[in-house]
């Protein structure tokens, strides 16, 4: 099984419900190594780049303007299969229709502020995390 390295964001509604402690506690606890953690306010760039897929998408202006709405904390973790196991873990985009036990089922209601985001490919997580760290950032296996 392959080590990968995935990012998972905290977004602005996550972090002023005091929910950063419950998704590090969550990646914790199944196992997988913090590599890198930040807490930033994104610029309307790096918001621009970070959800450039999105572009052109009927939500697009209004995800940019909620992700610059307040701080996020940007998290790289690293173990086996974590781009899946992430995705798994945070549960599908809308927190509506989410099960329990994923972070968006226990806690969103919404489709946009759905409390956490989650590479979803090695490429997608080579440029999200070109926008927010420098490879130096990121720590050594310990
Ligand atoms: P995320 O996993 O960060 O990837 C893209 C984000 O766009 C998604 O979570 C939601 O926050 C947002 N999003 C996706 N679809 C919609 C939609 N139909 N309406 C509003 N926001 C959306």
């Amino acid at each position: 099984m392959p080590v990968e390295r995935t990012l998972i964001v905290v977004k602005p509604d996550g972090v002023r419900r005091g929910l950063v402690g419950e998704v590090i506690s969550r990646l914790e606890r199944k196992g997988l190594k913090i590599r890198a953690l930040k807490m930033l306010w994104m610029t309307r760039e790096q918001a621009e780049e970070f959800y450039s897929v999105h572009k052109g998408k009927p939500f697009y202006d209004e995800l940019v303007k909620f992700t610059q709405s307040g701080p996020v904390v940007a998290i790289v973790v690293e173990g086996d299969s974590a781009i899946s196991v992430v995705r798994t873990m945070i549960g599908p985009t809308d927190g509506r229709k989410a099960p329990p036990g994923t972070i968006r089922g226990d806690y969103s209601l919404s489709i946009l502020e759905n409390i956490v985001h989650a590479s979803d490919s090695e490429e997608s997580y080579a440029r999200e995390f070109k926008v927010i760290f420098r490879d130096s950032e990121v720590m050594p296996g310990y």
